[in-house]
């Protein structure tokens, strides 16, 4: 077949340009279609989207805020899998969150400031969360790409799909509510930011920002404390539930008309001391129902989806499989995102088996390497080694005594993956995005977004001081004098197990290419010398691919794209692709902090990356690039734009995105949306 050749092959395109037009940009030679957006009817029947708020029935429409996705290969004809087919698939996809601003004729009806008074605006805005499970087709081998509607293989997963717990947590007390009173079932998934495809064809979806939905009343703790749970007042504040929060949109305090239903009440996590205390009589546990990978069997729309809590909870935010080898068993890498978490790997306690790249039952693999195994969270230490640190129960201080929060047994463990990290000595680290593995060589590479509370010189809770895998602290001060701090522009770090496997304890490591601004401070900012063809900000998305080209010739290809806030004065955000290097092929180095006291660390820098980063694409104004997938012959790569005009609403519109990609110009409200690319002369995207 193919031979993989990481070098001479290069990338062949020429390098977008910074810009803020309102559209998708990409090189000559190339064209981005719009696929699938925010409000496309999904079931047959259902009309299509007016986009002017009145549109309702969003459980049968694709959700807002498009996020993770990825393509698996349907036969020519039927339901069955076809991983090799490049023409008919499904596309999977999260819709991380909302525009409420969009989404109704007005805005959300608020009375007070207070009280949602509109039922219909809430039920529109819970079903708008979620994922998409929608057919694709290609007409022909370079014919134009459109989305089945009524398909039934089409699904909507939305906050309120039933959903079963599986692994360590099933059943465990802390699951216990109103709804699902022996903790082994729940409602829903919600905030699904990135993803990953499980190696037996499944669609695994991240539960991240799940924490800021839930209301929890002031006094709510001292009703805890008094029901003799004061330990859960101290996994709410590690996970950021705080006393007095509202709840996103006020969702809990709208008034069904049918007054048996919980939908909304579950949003409101206070405690009533004149129910029973084991959570069974109220929504009191529900927030331990939420910040959990879910894998979803996207060939099965009568699956229900399951909440695998063998790899911890937390904000999590996607869940990417090491390269799979027979006997060997499998991990899967993942990321914390939140100022200072950590990076994670789970290892199954099962060793890999061929036969299972295609199961018969692909929920059942799930449960074969998903439900029991060991999580792990990373410390990185100066001479560029690292340790994974087990979370384990009655282990290195994971047990009853432990100062930090008394942990009972393997699922308190779990449920508390942070405070177990904290616990452990983990590295805090610059918000952990997304992860991705080198299909060639097994490395595993990391966004760090960015992080405002990295200092030199740590002097409050929220602040870390600069260390080599997290060694910048500087101002980045945009044009417009808008200030960004800490690590402004975040970094690729890079990790290679020892002896390249998936089960290793230990680790070396460096970073693939620091964000920057072309220009910025060589010997303290801009490490990796980035210029005006490669510069970037907030790494966020991360991708492989391995695609061959014309002459047989298969290369690894990094996949790059940004959430940015610091770069935004100059350039609309980006997806750039990548030739990777190998860890440890760079130098390391001396780098002063400018922000928050002086100090000095070492950082360890890959080598200059070069012609082999490259801007692919530049999205439309105030939009994330985000979600990226590919079909199995590399032709066609789908991304998602999210929430573009995103600093707008109906009353002042600021972008006109996706009307505008046609003809530049468009009057209507902004969608999200996916974008399928393809090369003119039908070859594979980026080389
Ligand atoms: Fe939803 Fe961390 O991005
Ligand atoms: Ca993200
Ligand atoms: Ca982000
Ligand atoms: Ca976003």
């Amino acid at each position: 077949n193919s031979t993989v050749v990481i070098s001479p092959a290069t990338l062949d395109f020429t390098a977008v340009a910074k810009n803020k037009s309102d559209i998708v940009t990409v090189p000559t030679g190339y064209t981005a279609s719009i696929l699938y957006r925010c409000g496309d009817p999904l079931a047959a029947g259902v009309a299509a989207y007016a986009n002017d708020g009145t549109d309702g029935n969003f459980a049968q429409r694709a959700g807002d805020n498009h996020d993770g996705m990825s393509f698996f290969g349907l036969a020519a004809t039927g339901t069955s899998p076809d991983a090799s087919n490049s023409t008919r698939g499904l596309l999977v996809l999260n819709h991380e969150y909302i525009n409420p601003r969009y989404m109704h004729v007005t805005g959300q009806t608020i009375a007070d400031k207070t009280t949602r008074t509109v039922e219909a605006e809430v039920v529109k805005e819970i079903e708008a969360h979620g994922v998409s499970v929608v057919e694709v087709t290609r007409a022909g081998n370079t014919g134009a790409w459109s989305y089945v509607q009524g398909s039934s293989l089409n699904r909507r997963v939305t906050p309120n799909t039933p959903v079963a717990f599986s692994g360590p947590v099933k059943g465990d007390p802390m699951l216990r509510t109103v709804y699902a009173k022996d903790g082994t079932t729940g409602r829903g998934t919600i905030a699904n930011c990135a993803n990953g495809a499980m190696p037996w064809g499944t669609y695994a979806t991240c539960e991240e920002n799940w924490a800021g939905y839930f209301r929890r009343a002031t006094g709510d703790a001292a009703i805890r404390t008094a029901a003799g749970l004061a330990k859960q007042n101290v996994s709410f504040a590690r996970y950021g539930i705080g006393e007095g929060a509202k709840g996103n949109h006020l969702w809990s305090t709208v008034t069904p008309a049918d007054a048996s239903s919980t939908v909304y009440r579950r949003w409101n996590a206070s405690a009533s001391a004149s129910l029973p205390a084991d959570g069974t009589g109220d929504f009191r546990n529900e927030p331990f129902t939420f910040g959990w990978v879910v894998e979803i069997d996207p060939y099965d729309p009568a699956s229900t989806p399951r909440k695998r809590t063998a790899l911890g909870r937390m904000a999590h935010e996607g869940v990417m499989a090491g390269r799979v080898i027979a006997g060997v068993k499998p991990a899967f890498y993942m990321g914390d995102d939140s100022r200072n978490e950590y990076i994670y790997k789970f290892v199954s306690a099962t060793a890999w088996s061929a036969a299972d790249a295609a199961p018969s039952n692909r929920l059942a693999a799930g449960d074969k390497y998903l439900d029991a195994g060991t999580l792990y969270a990373a410390k990185f230490n100066a001479d560029g080694t690292g340790q994974w640190l087990p979370l384990i129960f009655g282990q290195n201080g994971l047990d009853a005594n432990n100062a930090l929060y008394p942990f009972a047994d393997q699922a308190d463990v779990l449920a508390n993956a942070r405070l177990a990290g904290d616990a452990l000595g983990a590295t805090p680290m610059d918000r952990p995005e997304w992860t991705a593995v080198n299909p060639v060589n097994g490395e595993m590479y990391c966004t760090l977004t960015n992080n405002s509370g990295r200092v030199g010189i740590a002097s409050k809770s929220s602040e870390r001081a600069i260390d080599p895998a997290n060694p910048r602290a500087y101002v980045n001060t945009r044009n417009d004098g808008k200030v960004n701090s800490g690590n402004a522009n975040g970094h690729v770090l890079r990790l290679r197990e020892a002896n390249d496997s998936t089960e290793s304890l230990t680790f070396t490591w460096d970073v693939y290419a620091f964000g920057a601004r072309a220009g910025a401070d060589a010997a303290n900012v801009n490490l990796s010398g980035l210029d005006d063809t490669n510069d970037f900000s907030s790494p966020d998305g991360l991708w492989f691919g391995l695609p061959t080209n014309a002459g047989g010739q298969a290369s690894p290809l990094l996949f790059i794209e940004t959430d940015d806030d610091a770069y935004t004065d100059v350039t609309n955000c980006m997806l750039l692709i990548g030739m990777p290097g190998r860890v440890g092929d760079g130098t390391t180095k001396s780098v002063t902090s400018s922000y928050g006291g002086t100090a000095t660390t070492t950082a360890r820098i890959g080598a200059a990356p070069g012609a082999k980063l490259k801007r692919f694409l530049v999205g439309p104004k105030e939009c994330e690039i985000t979600g990226i997938t590919s079909t199995a012959d590399g032709r066609s790569i789908f991304i998602n734009i999210q929430h573009p005009g995103e600093e707008g609403g109906y009353d002042n519109i600021t972008s006109h995105w996706p009307q505008t990609q046609a003809t530049g110009t468009g009057t209507g409200r902004p969608r999200s949306a996916t974008v399928v690319i393809t090369k003119n002369d039908g070859g594979v995207v980026g080389l």
